[in-house]
């Protein structure tokens, strides 16, 4: 069934990263040659409520598949809590779904993260949309997807660095903290730290022990290694007696003030290469990679990506196959229903073949 879909809006919702652009013009040129007419949303959910839009016609398509960034612009405001220039917050669900009828739209294509996704299905929900969206995020962890686009960028951004700090790190025989993004999850320090050659890697959901990590530091100096790679997570966090306890035990164990709790209670990286520095005696080095990660030209691996997920969002779209997700499953990509989705996030479980992998290369995990 291929018929009366005559508009489509898209926007792109959440951090920008590599394969938004190549993602809209996947999508485009799927329905544009079945005459349906493209309008850009701008600023993510903000020109929906607001009304802001471009036209998306071939000029303003063309050129995309490598272009970083997204050129409709982004933000991370969700329409039922818009921002409001004396600090409050508003509702403006209504004036989103207004927007979507005056613009005369058969459906909204949403392409963002784990917020977006959750976002996207509340208007879904409210205003019984059309809506059908993409999975981006160099965090990797949007549930329901084997893989976001912007992950295989953020990932090689983050192993060339690793790459490069090993000459620096060698030559004057230090530790090389690298600091990479990640959100609450630790796909990206993982996979970047097993691609570099990380002796140490911290991640969010293996709270980290700071014995070990100086353990591992001081047994590779006995094997006349002189220098050491750290990757950290953003959000890797040391382990606390209080792992696992309920509220009940926590606020008991605050009482006794604990004299074994660990006093950092999220270290910075700065704070770890003081420990190390203190209690090893190594020169310590910081790297924050920060949103390099997030910038340039998409990889080969995130254009196919974002190619195959928009066009099969397209043919979706064609087929009056909303309320969906597009996401990669195996070798093949499909549709998977939002009301899944929505609300979840994708962590790494402590039994993944990457830990294991990392666990058999020798790599510490703090743990
Ligand atoms: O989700 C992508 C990401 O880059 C995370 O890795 C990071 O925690 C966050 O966005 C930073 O967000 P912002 O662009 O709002 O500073």
């Amino acid at each position: 069934m291929e018929n009366n879909i005559r508009c489509i809006g898209i926007l792109t919702s959440g951090g920008d990263c590599p394969g938004l652009n190549a993602a809209i013009r996947a999508v485009a040129k799927t329905v544009v040659r079945k005459g349906v007419g493209i309008v850009g949303i701008l600023d993510g959910f903000t020109g929906l409520v607001r009304n802001r839009v471009m036209h998306l016609g071939p000029n303003e398509l063309s050129g995309l598949l490598t272009q970083g960034g997204t050129i409709l612009g982004t933000s991370r405001n969700k329409p039922h809590k818009m921002p409001l220039p004396d600090g409050s917050y508003q509702n403006m669900t209504g004036a989103a779904i207004e927007n979507y009828k005056r613009l005369g739209l058969d459906c909204l294509v949403c392409l963002g993260g784990g917020g977006t996704q959750k976002n996207a299905y509340r208007l879904m929900r409210d205003g019984e949309l059309n809506i059908v969206t993409l999975p981006k995020t160099i965090d990797n962890d949007i549930w329901g997807t084997d893989v976001s686009f912007g992950f295989d960028t953020g990932m090689s951004i983050a192993c060339e660095a690793i790459d490069r700090l090993h000459t620096t790190a060698s030559s004057h025989h230090r530790i090389m903290i690298v600091d990479v993004m990640g959100h609450n999850t630790g796909w990206l320090a993982l996979s970047a730290g097993i691609a570099g050659g990380a002796d140490v890697i911290l991640i969010p959901e293996l709270p980290f022990k700071i014995e070990r990590v100086l353990d591992a530091l001081v047994e590779r100096r006995k094997k006349g290694k002189r220098f050491s790679i750290i990757v950290v997570a953003e959000g890797a966090k040391p382990y606390s007696s209080e792992e696992g306890m309920d509220e009940e035990e926590k606020s008991k164990k605050k009482k006794k003030k604990d004299v074994n709790f660990f006093p950092h209670k999220i270290p910075s990286s700065e704070k770890l290469a003081t420990i190390i520095e203190t209690e090893i005696g190594i020169e310590t080095r910081v790297t924050t990679l920060g949103y390099l990660q997030r910038g340039g030209i998409p990889t080969p691996t995130d254009r196919i990506i974002a190619t195959r997920l928009g066009t099969k969002a397209g043919e979706c779209i064609l087929n009056h196959q909303f309320g969906v997700m597009i996401a990669v499953r195996g070798s093949e990509v499909v549709p998977v229903p939002l009301e899944e989705i929505a609300g979840k996030k994708k962590y790494v479980p402590a039994d993944h073949s990457l830990i294991e992998t990392a666990n058999k290369v020798g790599v510490s995990l703090g743990i």
